[in-house]
């Protein structure tokens, strides 16, 4: 028998298998078999649905039901036999089903591998957006914890990559628990997105049969928030509708660059030049050839794997872009690149989360980073605003202060006030004043700004949401 009169799904009109070429380009169940928990919940709620209206009896769909769990079960152990010949999870789960129980010939009925397979990656992006979010949730506390670790030390901010003003390292890390605090967010629309019901469109055209919506959609928990069932509006958008593909490619890409501008902050913090934190041996490596180094290798693999998630984003935007309504096979190549996204995107978040927590920060370095008093020069800027000097000549006077601390070879704090006075009647015995760290923080206490306060207090609302 030819390889292709396996195909007892469409093989009807055909009088010849295809060839061994087409089989190989055709099969998905290499990487569509993860599906099989999830194609098996939209079976069983279409059973459920086809006894419901009287298309199958309640047998029949105990019987389907319970073959299904059969199935499950062995592939769940391991022991279900994929067979390439059969195409996809769905054609594989159908006929190992109906080899079991002759009900199976009628589970099919007004459905497509259209709509069924809209379903089970309905159901997947559900499943896969709570993942992502538990895995975000755990970074936000990791980073929390460590910004609560690291509210007194104190470490230039950079513009450029040159030394700035004076924050906190808890500020700094603060900093992306915003953003990925919008990822949760982002995460949260894509799920929402994604749960509404696409079962019934059929393959383009829905169906002359007396199907019923809104109960399975109910059974496989398509629902609002007051339990009321979500279906899709037309049939020709919710076979060929890949939005969702896209959008959690897009959210998991923004994770990946957030985690990747996370990574190089450590992997500069953590370098000889800079010494502000030291990282847990459990996430760095050695060197097979020079025995002294110790290498940031897992926020590299970090940096590196968030290309990876950008490249998925983009030949999702690519492939779905020039297809003509409706299904197309092209879009059987949308699943690598969103298990791709999922699988990377959630190593990435709990390999932070686990690292995190062994990050020790090195006061004293910090300490001497940020101990030129020209990070705040700004604040003498400020100081002379207090004494009514416009802002853009403040900013002059003291840009013509530093002119002056490079030519003396002298630190901004530290030239004779004689040379002081000399530049501007406003700057008072009091301008060095302006040099106290503490202070400088301390009076950054409006909402957003990195005054110890407001750090502490968005370390509170972050441990209470
Ligand atoms: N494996 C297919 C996919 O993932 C299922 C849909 C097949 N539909 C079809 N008309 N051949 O896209």
């Amino acid at each position: 028998m030819a390889e292709g009169k396996k195909q007892a799904t469409w093989g009807g009109r055909f009088s010849e298998g295809p060839a061994e070429l087409m089989l190989r380009i055709g099969e998905s169940v290499s990487f569509d078999q993860r599906l099989a928990p999830f194609d098996v919940q939209g079976s069983q709620a279409q059973a459920a649905m086809l006894a419901h209206v009287g298309i199958i009896s309640p047998e029949e769909r105990d019987a389907i039901q319970a073959g299904l769990d059969a199935i499950l079960a062995k592939v769940e152990a391991g022991e279900f036999n994929w067979d390439p010949a059969l195409e996809d999870v769905h054609m594989n789960i159908e006929q190992a089903l109906t080899q079991e129980v002759p009900a199976a010939a009628k589970l099919h009925t007004a459905r497509s591998r259209n709509d069924q397979v809209a379903t089970d990656m309905r159901l997947w992006f559900k499943y896969a957006c709570d993942e992502v979010d538990a895995s975000l949730a755990a970074v936000i506390a990791a980073l929390v914890d460590l910004a609560d670790r690291t509210q007194r030390v104190i470490i230039p901010g950079y513009t450029h990559l040159q030394r700035a003003q004076p924050v906190s390292m808890a500020h700094h890390l603060l900093a992306y628990v915003e953003m990925f605090a919008r990822d949760r967010t982002r995460i949260a629309a894509v799920k929402a997105q994604a749960n509404v019901c696409p079962l019934g469109s059929g393959a383009i055209a829905g169906t002359t049969l007396p199907i019923d919506r809104e109960f399975v959609a109910k059974e496989l928990g398509f629902v609002d928030a007051q339990g009321q069932p979500q279906v899709t509006q037309n049939s020709m958008d919710a076979v060929s509708d890949r939005d969702s593909f896209i959008e959690f490619a897009s959210a998991c890409a923004t994770i990946g660059v957030h985690l990747s501008r996370l990574s190089e902050d450590f992997i500069l913090w953590s370098s000889a030049e800079f010494g502000f934190v030291k990282l847990p041996d459990a996430f760095t490596t050695g060197s097979s050839l020079m025995p002294q180094k110790k290498n940031p290798d897992a926020f590299e693999l970090i940096r590196g794997k968030s290309a990876r998630l950008t490249g998925n984003l983009q030949m999702l935007l690519t492939m779905v872009k020039g297809l003509p309504l409706t299904y197309n096979r092209d879009l059987q190549e949308d699943k690598p690149p969103v298990f791709d996204s999922f699988d990377q995107t959630k190593l990435i978040l709990d390999c932070v989360a686990a690292c995190l927590p062994g990050v020790v920060a090195d006061a004293q370095r910090c300490a001497e980073a940020v101990a030129d008093p020209a990070l705040l020069a700004t604040d003498v800027v400020d100081y002379l605003v207090n004494k009514a000097v416009p802002f853009r000549e403040a900013h002059h006077i003291v840009g013509a202060l530093v002119g002056l601390s490079e030519k003396l070879e002298t630190p901004l704090n530290q030239l004779p006030y004689s040379e002081v006075s000399q530049i501007h009647a406003a700057l008072g015995e009091d301008w060095i004043q302006a040099f106290d760290l503490d202070k400088a923080l301390a009076a950054r206490d409006k909402p957003g700004m990195p005054g110890p306060d407001q750090v502490a207090a968005r370390i509170a609302h972050w441990r209470q949401s």
